[in-house]
This record gives C-alpha cells, structure tokens and sequence, in this order.
C-alpha cells in the first residue's frame, strides 16, 4: 500500500529522519510503499542524489528495503520501537495462538527455589573489578561443550544468542558486506542483519541442514559470514546431519575469509546429536543460549571460538555494557547444576518432541507434507500463505505466515507446538489439510 504520510526536509538527514518519525508514530506501516526516488525529489524541490542518499542510509539501517519494480517499502520489523507495535503482533482474540515461536511455559523451569538458594550465598555485591565471566560457569559451559563435540577453550558470555551473534557480525563484517543465511530462517536474525546494513544471501534448507550447494554458492557470491543452526532450525526444524556436518567441514575448510557462526538454541532441549561446525574455519563462534531449556529472560548464552574471535566480542563488551550480570550468570550455573531441573529439561524436550511427531503424523495421515524434526515448530509448505492462515484464523488458529522468515523461499507457515494438546492434533491437522488444499475432499458433506 502506498503512504499518504508527508515525508519532509531538504537535506538527506533531514528525509530520513522525517521518515523514521513517521514509522516511529505509526503513519508509515511495515509495508508502505515510500515515493519514488524522482517524484519526492520534486516534490521537495531536492536533487534525485539527495533523496537516494537519504534513503540508502534508511535501507543501511534496515529501516527500508528496496525491491526492483516494488520500489522502496518499509520492512516489515523495523529496528526503531513504535508506539503502536510491540515485538509480537497480538494473537486475534478467539484463536488458539501456534505463532508465537516460544518454548511452553509450562515446561520451563521454575527459578523460584534457586533465585532463593543465590540469595542466601551471593555475598557481597560485586563491583566493576570483579565483573567478568564467572570462571565456575566457563568451566562448566567448557565442560558441556566438550561433551558434544565442540572445542570451547575460549568462552566469553553474551545477553542471549542474537547478542551474541550480533556482536559477532559487528565485530567482523562493515555494512554492506555479504552474510550466507538459511532460507527459509530465524526472521530475527534476518531482521538484525538488515539492522547491520548487511546484505543477506539465502542459503537453502532441507531437513538436515543448510544445502552444501548452498553454502558453496554463497561463498562464490562472496559471503563474509555464515549462519548455521545445529538444531531445531527456524522456522523447519533441520538439524544438521553427521554427514551434512562432514561435507560442510570439508568444503569450509581453511577458508580465512568466512566467519563461521553456529547457533544451537535448542541446546539441552534437541533430542539429536550435536553434529558441530566448530574449528572448520579460522575464524569461527560456537553460541549455546540457555532461552528454550531454561527460559527466555535469563538473556543468556555461551560463545565459544578462536582466540581472536572471542577476544574481539570480548573486549568490544568491555568497552561497551560490560558484562553479563554475575547474578544471572550464577543463576545459570544453578540450573545446570540441579539435577531435578535437568530432568525437567529432558522431559521438556520429550514433550515437545510428542506433539511435533504427533502433528507431522496427523498431518502425513491427510496427506500433508510438512517438516519439524527437532525443537519447537512444525514448518507446513503452502502454495500461498495468506489463503492458508486465513483459513487457519477462521477454523480458530492463529499461525504464522513465513514471508517473514523467507528471502527465496517457496512459501509455508510455521506452526509452534508449545501451544498444543494432544486432543488438538486431529483437529488441528485436519484443519491444515483442508486450508492447504481447499478442493480436497476433506471434511465436504456435499
Ligand atoms: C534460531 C534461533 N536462535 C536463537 C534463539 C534464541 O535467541 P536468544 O538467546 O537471543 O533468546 C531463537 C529463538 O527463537 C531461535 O529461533
């Protein structure tokens, strides 16, 4: 839809700054259409180079993307906070909400009882000098690490793994330059790399793991980084296979100018092997985030690396925020530690792993294709994802569509199994069945 919004000023600065106040204040929505580049030109009686500046910078802080003959629109999630929208659309009322991508609350972990036990031992507050890294919790990240394969002798912390992974990026990459990601993939991460001015080159998926033609055609087109998730990939489910891993190591090998990036958010949750990346490349982070087994608001992960990779998010922290908060660090380790938790996660990740199966079943049972191999989401194809989540909506589901998470993707929509009871299921998958294929059979009474 094309805005009515009056974009002002006579300099760049000042028209990129008009148009970042009108998406802040709501006028300009994700979506609309910005004016050509010559008509806001005369409009404003500005050169045609003024307004193109204005808007590259706009584009180089992910705030507006420029798509050929679509012109230039705003993103969907631009990085500035508006006073209409907050991170998460709502749910429409009345709907069963499978979009939301987060773990079950009911399975995670209660930290009550241990915020209580760091109470009672925490001692005297910690000042600056002391702030670092716990060396218990690098042990014991180092020591967890190593037991799924990955050499973790440098470990640094960060605010959860897209913190992680943004400093990272910063740390390595200039705006403009190339980053290889999955696609379809995280939308968040897809939104942070737009925010970094980074031009992202989508990389294919299939059940395990990004395609080693893929990653081979984003090195040829040039990329400086490449994001992998070892498990519960978003929005697909892919975990990547042993003999994925193997190919990838060996076409990655020695490659000094690719940063090698994996995520394995699922972590203690995954209930397939970690098949790791890690050392492939010079330059390589591994990130561990404690979210889905232990909870979103501990904003923690682990990363580990080569020695200068970790020095640099290191000591970019250090002159920056800091640190990650000892408390949090400490209430971290106590999860570990706790063994009942640790059975909570196991459990956790059993639960999750019976509705995903269960959903992929009912679903191959009408007919449906449909993939989730680990974590929290089943990933439907669909041939037009308005179609199917309307119907989906109007059944009583609220799905999400994958324009989000998708660069060259065919479209899908991705469903969130926290939300779903078994007796949901059947219903659920003939719902799907029938939005996906509104002329079939089922359910008609003709
Ligand atoms: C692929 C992926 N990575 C990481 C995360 C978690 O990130 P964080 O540690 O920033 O909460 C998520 C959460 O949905 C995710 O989907």
């Amino acid at each position: 839809m094309a805005a009515h919004y009056q974009i002002e000023g006579s300099t760049s600065a000042a028209i990129s700054a008009s148009v970042e106040s009108g998406i802040r204040s709501g006028a300009l929505a994700p979506g609309d259409a910005l004016p050509a580049v010559r008509a806001l030109a005369t409009g404003l009686a500005v050169s045609p180079a003024t307004v193109a500046r204005a808007y590259q910078e706009l584009r180089q802080r992910g705030l507006v993307v420029t798509a050929g003959r679509h012109g230039t629109r705003v993103r969907p999630r631009p990085p500035v906070a508006t006073r209409r929208a907050g991170l998460m659309p709502p749910p429409l009322p009345g709907t069963r909400n499978l979009s939301a991508g987060q773990p079950d609350r009911r399975l995670l972990p209660p930290l009550g009882p241990h915020l209580a036990a760091l109470a009672a031992e925490i001692g005297a507050p910690t000042g600056y000098a002391a702030a670092a890294v716990l060396p218990e919790l690098a042990d014991a990240a180092r020591d967890r690490l190593a037991a799924d394969g990955v050499p973790a002798e440098e470990i640094t912390v960060t605010g959860g793994a897209l913190d992680g992974i943004e400093r990272l990026l910063a740390a390595h990459l200039r705006p403009g330059d190339a980053v290889a990601v999955e696609d379809p993939g995280w939308a968040n991460l897809l939104d942070l790399v737009a925010a970094l001015g980074l031009r992202p080159i989508g990389v294919p998926v299939d059940d395990d793991g990004p395609t080693e033609p893929g990653v081979r055609a984003a090195l040829a087109a040039g990329a400086r980084a490449l994001v992998v998730t070892s498990r519960a990939q978003n929005p697909t489910g892919a975990a990547v296979s042993a003999d994925r891993a193997e190919a990838l190591r060996a076409l990655l090998a020695g490659r000094s100018d690719l940063l090698l990036i994996e995520d394995d958010h699922a972590a203690e949750l995954a209930r397939v092997p970690l098949h790791p990346l890690a050392g492939a490349t010079p330059a390589w982070a591994f990130v561990r985030s404690v979210s889905k087994p232990y909870g979103p608001d501990l904003r923690l992960a682990i990363v580990a690396g080569d020695e200068a990779t970790v020095s640099r998010v290191a000591g970019r922290a250090r002159v920056g925020a800091g640190w990650v908060s000892t408390v949090l660090q400490r209430l971290v380790l106590a999860l570990w530690r706790d063994p009942v938790t640790a059975e909570l996660v196991h459990r956790a990740g059993e639960s999750y792993e019976r509705r995903r199966d269960g959903l992929l079943a009912a679903l191959a049972a009408r007919g449906v294709t449909a993939h989730g191999r680990t974590g929290i989401n089943v990933w439907v194809p669909v041939p037009d994802e308005t179609v199917v989540v309307t119907a989906l909506r109007d059944a009583g589901w609220s799905v999400a569509p994958g324009a989000l998470n998708r660069i060259a993707a065919g479209p899908g929509v991705r469903i969130t199994v926290s939300a779903l009871d078994k007796a949901d299921l059947a219903p659920l998958a003939a719902a799907i069945a029938r939005a996906v294929r509104p002329t079939a059979p089922f359910g008609f009474t003709a």
